[in-house]
């Protein structure tokens, strides 16, 4: 099968191509934007492939799409603005790229025969989460512009499938970690300012609860989905790591050997969802397994931060990295509003 990997030039996306390329005989097309979290580096490894290439271009472009579209049997989505932090500044690309993008991406699917479109989601989606953990009938309630945009995409394909009959499926990942991972999401935050002995922000008090997932287990869920999934239906894909920031961020100095008072807690992220948790059995079910235990899977990660400082002192040293780290972390108080 020939499979329209849109947004392959990202951390998960990348590790998808490099998954699909190892595990099947089928042919890749990477369809990017290039965004500040695209990256061409994250897919060097696979330029010479012959299962493999790339096209820039933007979802929420009907022509460049449809273009992109021709001769494809499987679309998988995973273009996005992904961050959070990013939407409280900056809402509007969050609904062009994950609600409109999304609906370019469907129509350009309902007038070509594609046997599957796969849509990544998010357990951001479910709203904040203490105590019990989401199944996929569980409400959505998004609380921040990138969790409700990415609802926003999923309830268009959802449409799309009952209104058209689009073979479309949905994945809700987990807070994803690994090598390639844009320095702007915590793990690779803490990891390459610690490494810089600069201090490590904690927003609020550090008690917020995440479910940790390996990369590559992300992408072993969205493969099993994109094959064994029913059509119409969606799919969690925990970790099963259910940590506190604190917890995760202590870990993480202590492998590098760096001292805990690098630790700065500072003023808490707007609305920020104080746990998440999900149920991934319906897709135990489908036969997927997680290989990686959490403890070595941080490990590597670290490992790869410390062996790969070109990687990101590149995506630092960069104008659109320096200007967001400064308005998102110099003066946070300004980013919460008195009511
Ligand atoms: P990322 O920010 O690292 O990568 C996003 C990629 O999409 C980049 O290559 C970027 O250039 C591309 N892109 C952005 N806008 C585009 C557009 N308009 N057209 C084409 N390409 C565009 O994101 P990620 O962390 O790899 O996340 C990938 C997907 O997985 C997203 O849909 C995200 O919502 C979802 N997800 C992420 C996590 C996580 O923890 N990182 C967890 C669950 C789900
Ligand atoms: O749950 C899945 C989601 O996980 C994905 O859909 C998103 O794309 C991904 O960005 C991630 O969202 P989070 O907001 O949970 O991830 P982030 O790495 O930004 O933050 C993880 C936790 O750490 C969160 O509670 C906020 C906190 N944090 C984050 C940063 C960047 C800090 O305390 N300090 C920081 O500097």
């Amino acid at each position: 099968m020939r499979i329209l990997v849109c947004g392959g030039a990202g951390f998960i996306g990348s590790s998808f191509v490099r998954h699909i390329l190892d595990h099947s005989a089928d042919e890749v097309v990477v369809f990017d934007k290039l965004t500040y979290a695209g990256n061409l580096d994250n897919l060097s490894a696979f330029a010479e492939s012959p299962r493999y290439r790339f096209i820039r271009g933007d979802i929420a472009d009907v022509e460049a799409v449809r273009v992109a579209m021709q001769g494809i049997d499987a679309v998988v989505n995973f273009a996005a603005e992904s961050h959070v932090d990013r939407s409280i500044l900056n809402p509007g690309s969050f609904i062009t790229t994950d609600v409109y993008g999304a609906y370019v991406l469907l129509e350009a699917a309902r007038s070509m025969s594609v046997t599957r479109f796969l849509q990544v989601s998010t357990d951001e989606v479910y709203g904040e989460v203490i105590g019990e953990s989401s199944h996929e009938g569980s409400p959505l309630r998004p609380r921040s512009p990138y969790s409700a945009s990415k609802a926003g995409g999923e309830h268009l394909v959802q449409a799309y499938h009952v209104t058209y009959g689009i073979p479309t499926l949905v994945t809700r990942g987990s807070n994803t970690f690994g090598p390639h991972q844009y320095p702007e999401k915590l793990i690779p935050v803490v990891i390459t300012e610690a490494l810089d002995d600069r201090p490590v922000p904690i927003y609020g008090d550090g008690l917020q609860i995440r479910d940790w997932l390996f990369v590559d287990d992300h992408c072993s869920g969205v493969d099993a989905v994109l094959r064994r999934g029913t059509p119409g239906e969606t799919y969690n894909i925990g970790g099963g790591n259910l940590h506190t920031n604190l917890e995760l961020v202590e870990r993480i100095l202590d492998l590098l050997g760096k001292s805990r008072a690098l630790i700065q807690h500072v003023p808490d992220r707007p609305g920020h969802d104080r746990g998440y948790s999900i149920d991934s059995a319906k897709l135990l079910r489908l036969g997927w397994t997680r290989d990686r235990a959490f403890d070595e899977a941080l490990e590597t990660t670290v490992k790869w931060y410390v062996d790969n400082e070109d990687w990101w002192r590149r995506v630092k040293a960069t104008q659109d990295y320096q200007t967001y780290f400064e308005r998102n972390y110099s003066d946070r108080e300004s980013l919460t509003v008195s009511r």
